[in-house]
């Protein structure tokens, strides 16, 4: 399926989805369209390869990031939702993507560990409550000049104190606050 036609059903399905569900957790929260072009120029211009996800819901800003890198660029993406893991899997395979992604199906607690070395890319987008237990874990996941973006930076300030308070105190780690969609916080491991 043309990649353009399914990002746009996904978008009108979000939408529509998320309007009339009214449990969180059942809810796709997808990124913004221009979260997912910002990603893709991000992704092409700092010639990323390893790319991890965390939160993939139904897949959408996954394809974002997979249909940037090159041939032999790779997406791993967390998720602990049975159905949206099944939604995102069809998703991939829809859109000739899934030899590129690889689904870990779990808590991003227990999964972190299973994760290559020296990624070049990380998109995080998950439980915002949860993010500072996890960042010395995730940023020594991240090679040196990568790049982690993190989702929600504006929309949920206040939920991102403690995590922002951490990046703020590590002398390796320099940051943007870019007004992109829901506020997308760019974090620069030297
Ligand atoms: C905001 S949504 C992700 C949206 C997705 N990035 C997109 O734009 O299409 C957050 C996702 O993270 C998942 N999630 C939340 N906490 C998690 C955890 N501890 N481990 C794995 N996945 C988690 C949720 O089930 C949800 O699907």
């Amino acid at each position: 399926m043309d990649l353009e036609i399914l990002l746009n059903d996904l978008e009108q399905l979000g939408i529509k989805h998320d309007e009339v569900q009214s449990k969180r957790s059942k809810k796709y929260l997808n990124i913004t369209r221009d979260t997912g072009e910002f990603l893709a120029v991000l992704i092409k211009a700092t010639n990323a390869k390893t790319v991890l996800e965390i939160g993939t819901s139904n897949g959408y800003s996954t394809l974002w990031l997979a249909s940037s890198l090159p041939d032999d660029g790779h997406v791993f993406t967390i998720e602990n939702n049975s159905c949206k893991i099944d939604e995102a899997s069809e998703n991939f395979r829809k859109a000739g993507l899934d030899s590129k992604i690889t689904q870990l199906d779990g808590d991003v607690v227990d999964l972190l560990a299973e994760l290559p070395q020296n990624i070049d890319f990380i998109f995080l987008d998950a439980d915002r409550s949860q993010y500072l237990a996890i960042a010395e874990q995730l940023f020594s996941l991240l090679r040196e000049g990568g790049l982690l973006v993190c989702d929600n930076a504006v929309s949920h300030k206040e939920e991102l104190e403690g995590f922002n308070a951490w990046i703020a105190n590590q002398s390796n780690l320099s940051t943007s606050l870019v007004p992109v969609g829901k506020g997308e916080l760019l974090v620069y491991k030297a």
